[in-house]
């Protein structure tokens, strides 16, 4: 079956060489990427866009000239992947000091190698033994290319990285491209921005050690003015890494688009001795001829397919209750067995408490690192409030900060030298914690057992794993000066590999990726964690901009989004716990309240909308998501509809901030729905209009649209619409 609403192809996939030309055409789904070998043995881009003809074809790549003696061939050539050499001043992807002081490299085709969807692609500096294998792997459903680069040192002596990237995006010379990107702060992540791509370079990074809030790595481009949600060329990409990071997007002195992505080059030296490998990470890179909307589809898709750690077919998202704004700090046994019964009574299917079980914890001034039961909280382990939460048909989750210390913990007593830092200098606090050095091989040797132990000690299914500071002083004195700065890389990796040891060790467990919120999201820690926690911030209405923000980059399916108490702590805003619900309903399901407050009506509410999600998670989590009302720019409304794979259901949910001047809430035009399909129309909460039919076409549906009654401030209503001709 084709899944609705990415304009999947049936269309076959393919990468071939043209031997005569030097050309490899890569083509799949709606999407051509073409390459070559011109004659100075560079790699140069040559299109990438909606998908070619089979019969058409590429002449023998040339150079391009250089501009004047100020700008060489090498700076207006758009190169798939550059050493910097010569007289480069675009971005290079690759910069590289020898021993002997050289840092001129020049890489030059050697060799390729088609495998499949694979395309490997060899290259050689001129005169040193410094190969680079570039990796292009094209997903045959989306279209989406993933790329890498690995630099090989096959000299004799030890050379310093100073910048690697994973490879070089072009696009057509062009002035009318608008880029989009998000930035964000904590509890206020995904916020959506978008410019006009002028000469010069934008650069979006993290130089915290993690991802971060403050820039995610994603950007799409457009060409602005000829472009909306479903229409239009875009080029998208993210980057699958969750250490400092940069993507440059530069419009050369030729106008040509280029976007560069890796590790940040700031602070960064990696020393490779003879014979090592230093892998990029991977680059992922997308076009859609539908709109921004459609870009966002493909990479929903393939994130569930191919990123997510059971793709194609990962487990939907159970509804979950989580003990944070409820307790926090102040769990224990009595505490989260009457939570968790209470739980139980709405349909929640996972209970998870958070932080404050461990150690010597009663604020967040102490304990990390000490990952041991409370006696004081649990007398009995953690056994018999897991038996509880099972013997009420749930699983059990349990919250988890591996990559801490804090300063007042026996682990920090013990181990001082544990944590990242400069010899001498001071160790700056963040949250009273300080950062794990986890590139040392003692320090994931004990995180690694202390989680282990924990998972066969006890029957979770669930790990909220949190981070909730940045680096600081990011020095690894245990080691040689000239390899201190390997950290970077060395700590992600060591990340990485404690991750898919547990998952191997224990498959049945989930994992989220939680930073005090959304500063750890990206296609690399989502190989290795089935759902992420995009904010702090759960106030259902400032959630709508944060969703719709992140939907651009990430798929619904792993968005956590709790009910959590009116009025919130955040904005003091109150909202109805139906208009809490509906907001969370947009993603997976979960509940924060705290339950011991709630009335025997508010019991009744969630029971009710919790089976609703249940009756629709399917479409959310697995469907097509249209954005008919974008909640961006002061918009009084917001809409979405997510349209099932196989366009038998379509759920809408739609939010008023707040009415104007007697104004009926706008109509509501769906897509993505079968146009001769008929489908029956169903409120799940709130009112349609009493003069629609409750049964039409999907054309009627799309095209004569569907009206709501919605007045008021804060109000919100959803529907669903069932095919009723299968
Ligand atoms: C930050 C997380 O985002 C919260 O949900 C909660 O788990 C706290 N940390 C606990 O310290």
């Amino acid at each position: 079956m084709i899944p609705a609403g990415i304009n999947a192809q049936t269309k076959s996939s393919s990468i071939r060489f043209d031997k005569q030309t030097q050309v490899f055409h890569i083509d799949a789904a709606d999407m051509s990427y073409v390459l070559g070998i011109n004659e100075q043995k560079e790699i140069q881009a040559l299109y990438w866009g909606k998908r070619l003809n089979a019969a058409d074809t590429f002449g023998v790549p040339h150079s391009a000239p250089g501009l004047s003696g100020f700008d060489s061939s090498i700076n207006t050539t758009q190169q798939e992947f550059t050493g910097w050499g010569g007289g480069q001043y675009v971005e290079p992807d690759l910069k590289i000091t020898f021993p002997d002081g050289n840092r001129d490299l020049v890489l030059q085709y050697v060799s390729h190698i088609i495998e499949g969807d694979k395309l490997t692609i060899v290259l050689k500096d001129i005169s040193r033994d410094v190969f680079v294998q570039l990796e292009y792997q094209v997903d045959t459903t989306t279209g989406i290319l993933k790329r890498s680069a690995q630099v090989q040192n096959k000299t004799s002596a030890p050379l310093t990285i100073e910048q690697i990237a994973s490879g070089t995006w072009n696009l057509p010379r062009g002035t009318d491209y608008r880029l989009r990107y998000l930035t964000g702060r904590w509890a206020g992540e995904w916020s959506l921005h978008e410019q006009i791509i002028q000469p010069g370079k934008t650069t979006l990074e993290s130089r915290r050690g993690s991802t971060g809030a403050q820039n995610n790595p994603w950007f799409a481009i457009d060409r602005n003015g000829s472009n909306d949600q479903d229409h239009g060329d875009v080029w998208f990409g993210a980057l699958g890494w969750s250490g400092s990071w940069q993507i440059n997007v530069e419009q050369d002195e030729v106008q040509q688009i280029r976007v560069t992505g890796g590790p940040n080059s700031f602070d960064f030296g990696y020393r490779l001795a003879p014979g090592e490998h230093l892998q990029s990470p991977d680059f992922y890179g997308g076009y859609s001829h539908d709109g921004i909307g459609g870009a966002s589809r493909l990479l929903h898709r393939f994130e569930i397919s191919t990123i997510l750690p059971h793709g194609p077919d990962p487990k939907l998202r159970p509804v979950l209750y989580n003990s944070w704004e409820a307790t926090e700090f102040k769990v224990d046994e009595a505490g989260q067995e009457a939570l968790a019964e209470k739980a139980a009574s709405i349909g929640v299917e996972r209970f998870v408490m958070d932080d404050g079980w461990f150690g010597q914890r009663s604020t967040d001034h102490a304990a990390l690192g000490d990952w041991y039961v409370n006696p004081v909280k649990f007398p009995h382990g953690l056994k018999p409030l897991i038996d509880k939460v099972h013997s009420l048909g749930m699983d059990f989750g349990l919250w988890v900060e591996p990559e801490m210390v804090n300063p007042d913990s026996d682990l920090y007593r013990k181990h001082p030298d544990w944590a990242l830092n400069f010899t001498g200098r001071p160790r700056s606090e963040g949250r009273n914690q300080l950062m794990l050095n986890l590139a040392r091989p003692d320090v994931r040797e004990y995180v690694f057992q202390f989680l282990d132990k924990m998972l066969n000690e006890n029957d979770i299914a669930f790990l909220k794993w949190d981070y909730n500071r940045n680096w600081s002083e990011p020095g690894w004195p245990a080691v040689a000066p000239e390899d201190q700065k390997k950290v970077y890389i060395a700590y992600v990796q060591n990340l990485y590999s404690i991750l898919e040891e547990l998952r191997a060790k224990h498959p049945r467990v989930e994992i989220e990726s939680c930073s005090g919120g959304g500063s750890r999201i990206d296609l690399g820690i989502m190989r290795y964690t089935d759902e992420v926690w995009p904010s702090d911030n759960t106030d259902a209405f400032d959630r709508l901009l944060i969703q719709d923000g992140f939907t651009y980059a990430y798929a619904p399916a792993v968005m956590m989004a709790w009910v959590t108490d009116s009025p919130t702590w955040v904005n003091q805003r109150t909202l109805s716990l139906e208009y809490r619900f509906l907001s969370s309903m947009q993603g997976s399901l979960g509940i924060g309240a705290n339950l011991n407050n709630w009335k025997p009506e508010d019991f009744a509410t969630a029971k009710k909308m919790v089976a609703q999600y249940k009756q629709i998670r399917e479409t959310v989590q697995r469907g097509s998501l249209y954005r008919l009302i974008s909640p961006q720019n002061g918009s009084e409304q917001s809409v979405t509809e997510t349209v099932s794979k196989d366009q038998s259901q379509a759920v809408t949910f739609a939010f008023l901030h707040s009415s104007q001047m007697l104004y009926p809430f706008p109509r509501i035009y769906l897509r993505g729905l079968r146009p001769e399909g008929i489908y029956k129309i169903s409120a799940i909460d709130g009112k349609l209009s009493g003069d629609i039919p409750s049964v039409a076409s999907g054309a009627f549906w799309m095209q004569h649209g569907v009206d709501i009654e919605l007045r008021g401030d804060f109000q919100a209503a959803a529907f669903s619409l069932e095919a009723v001709d299968r």
